[in-house]
């Protein structure tokens, strides 16, 4: 099972990831934790990357393919993964089809701009697995700490206001043309398209994509 989330920066791609994941025993592939990890090991890749998150812009279509490709070849990817926060623009979908990767299915969150700045404020995480919490909406166990090690959650540091904002113009300008992409990749058959509303709540979204899947 080959997955594509695809949605706006906290339309709740990380969210259900976390359940789909634990559901159908997928790796989740998401390449901005992949990015957050790069830039705290301090790697040259994350060195790079850093600047261009920190303004809320898309790291190149270069550095972001050559990862992908690298993480798919994997062992643990043989039977699907899932993958969230790529591909973000029409070359790295491109890029996918071209190296004969097919994706089963592109899950489509819609999220209207206004109610993701709302919940960006709100949102905390754990950087070491990458889990995603909300002060109201989702919040863990324990004030401040992850449900699972207990760790320290943390802000993001994209998730101020401004930069949220600039992240949601760049999402309708390189991001959402790919929804028609892949509207018209279903109608040739080539993948299934589903769109779903995701300002349901977290157990409704988890409970219509365990439907869709299964
Ligand atoms: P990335 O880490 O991928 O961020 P994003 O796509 O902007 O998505 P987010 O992680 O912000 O949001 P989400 O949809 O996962 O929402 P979440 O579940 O957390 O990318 C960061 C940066 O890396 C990019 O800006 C770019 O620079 C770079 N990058 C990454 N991939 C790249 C690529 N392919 N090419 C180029 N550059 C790339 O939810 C948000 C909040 O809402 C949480 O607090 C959550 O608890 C809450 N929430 C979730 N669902 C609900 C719900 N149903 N109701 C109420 N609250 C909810």
């Amino acid at each position: 099972m080959r997955i594509v989330l695809l949605g706006a920066p906290g339309a709740g791609k990380g969210t259900q990831a976390q359940f789909i994941m634990e559901k159908f025993g997928i790796p989740q592939i998401s390449t901005g934790d992949m990015l957050r990890a790069a830039i705290k090991a301090g790697t040259p890749l994350g060195l790079k990357a850093k600047e261009v998150m920190d303004q809320g812009q898309l790291v190149s279509d270069d550095l972001i393919i050559g990862l992908v490709k690298e993480r798919i070849s994997q062992d643990d990817c043989a039977k699907g993964f899932l993958l969230d926060g790529f591909p973000r623009t029409i070359p790295q979908a491109d890029a996918m089809k071209e190296a004969g990767v097919a994706v089963d299915y592109v899950l489509e969150f819609a999220v209207p701009d206004e109610e993701i700045v709302k919940r960006m404020s709100g949102r905390r995480v754990h950087s070491g697995s990458g889990r995603v919490y909300h002060l109201i909406y989702n919040p863990p166990k324990v004030e401040g700490k992850d449900d699972v090690t207990g760790e320290d959650l943390a802000i993001r540091a994209d998730d101020e206001e401004g930069t949220v904002r600039k992240r949601l113009a760049v999402y309708h300008e390189q991001t959402a043309p790919l929804i028609e992409y892949y509207k018209q990749a279903a109608e040739a058959g080539q993948t299934r398209h589903y769109k779903v509303d995701g300002t349901q709540s977290v157990d409704t979204v988890s409970k219509q994509l365990a439907e869709i899947l299964s």
